[in-house]
């Protein structure tokens, strides 16, 4: 594997400072991008070359792009974070880096070399710091690399030639509510994936598939769908963009991964950040009937979503076929939010690093 050096070509027409700070006083999630991003290309017999960090802009593609028809790509979500001293640190990027390259053997894409995907991370960081939210607020730099199949040309094959992109975007909450408890609808008949399919890697197919099931779980009147897995369809998997943990008063645990679950990195660093706090964490299948009946005779105490957009967030009500339940009171769990404080506070250079997770920059 070749590992390219990328080019610096700044921006020649950046935002004013009184534009970007009207932006970062309410970024919301996704809306606004900053002024660079970084592209690299590959192309077969040749690895990785072009590296470049350019302004922010348009990318241009023959409508005939691999990418637009046979949807080869992967995609990455890490964040950036202020630091009390005015640094910034990013939070367990060669974590994503290697899901990155777990999701392109996946796809049947070129493995960009881990140290190339942190590097490219950095410089589009370091090159746009100024749009890295204050420290003290759940405001952070969301980064977003991925990758396409820019060959031209309609024969469904692994392209020969790809463009890995990194751009970033300040983000406030993911849910416009804050930390409010999100409502879920376990869907019966929709899957997410299925064993031996793509539920592992980061996709676009993966979120494609998942939208209407998204309208679905909104006509239910719910925020979020649940997924069941698809053989047996009882046992729980994740959410659209997100993973999941139970709470039984000490015992932390998170559906095992099967194959056709996301490996969240979040999911994976509270299963550390639990036993720091004095709770036992364990990976388990859960069913939706053990979720139901386990709330109800009250062992199961709270249930939170976990990820990098979303951070922690409580689940409230759950509803599916024939059944509707609520977690605990309906409000922010205790164990919830000591978990959430916890991990926020290492993310955000509060509290000591000792599993050694953020990169400083
Ligand atoms: N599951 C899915 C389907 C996701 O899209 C995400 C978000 O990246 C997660 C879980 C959580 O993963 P992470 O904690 O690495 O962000
Ligand atoms: C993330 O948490 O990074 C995600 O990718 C979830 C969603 C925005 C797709």
């Amino acid at each position: 594997m070749t590992t390219p050096t990328i080019e610096l070509k700044p921006s020649s027409s950046p935002l004013s400072d009184a534009e970007r700070e009207a932006i970062l006083a309410n970024p919301g999630f996704g809306r606004h991008f900053t002024d660079h991003m970084v592209t690299i290309k590959w192309t077969e017999g040749r690895g990785w070359h072009d590296g470049q960090l350019v302004p922010y802009g348009p990318l241009s593609l023959d409508p005939a792009t691999n990418v637009l028809h046979y949807a080869q790509e992967i995609f990455e979500g890490l964040k950036a974070y202020r630091r009390p001293d005015g640094t910034v640190a990013t939070f367990r990027p060669d974590a994503n880096a290697r899901r990155f390259q777990a999701s392109a053997r996946r796809l049947a894409m070129p493995e960009l070399p881990v140290e190339t995907f942190v590097e490219a991370c950095d410089l589009l960081v370091q090159h746009d710091k100024g749009w890295v939210p204050a420290h003290g607020g759940e405001e952070s730099l969301y980064l977003r690399p991925f990758m396409i199949a820019t060959e031209v040309g309609l024969g469904v094959k692994p392209a020969s030639e790809y463009l890995f992109v990194v751009i970033a975007s300040p983000a406030g909450a993911y849910f416009p509510g804050g930390v409010k408890p999100v409502s879920i609808w376990a869907s019966q008949d929709r899957v997410r994936a299925v064993p031996g399919g793509m539920g592992d890697a980061k996709t676009g197919g993966n979120y494609a598939a998942s939208l209407l099931a998204q309208a679905e779980a909104a006509a239910q009147g719910c925020d979020q769908v649940c997924y069941l897995d698809a053989v047996d369809h009882k046992w729980v998997e994740e959410l659209g963009g997100m993973n999941l943990y139970f709470v039984y008063g000490n015992k932390i645990v998170t559906p095992k991964l099967t194959g056709s679950i996301l490996e969240g990195i979040t999911r994976d660093s509270l299963l550390e950040v639990a036993r720091d706090l004095g709770f036992e964490s364990v990976e388990e299948r859960v069913s939706i009937d053990q979720w139901r009946e386990d709330t109800a005779n009250g062992t199961l105490t709270e249930v939170f979503a976990c990820g990098t957009a979303a951070v922690i967030t409580p689940v409230g009500t759950v509803k599916t076929d024939g059944a509707e339940w609520t977690q605990g009171d309906g409000e922010p769990g205790a164990a919830t939010m000591k978990l959430r404080e916890a991990l926020l506070d290492i993310q955000r250079g509060k509290a000591e690093d000792k599993h050694g997770w953020m990169h400083v920059l």
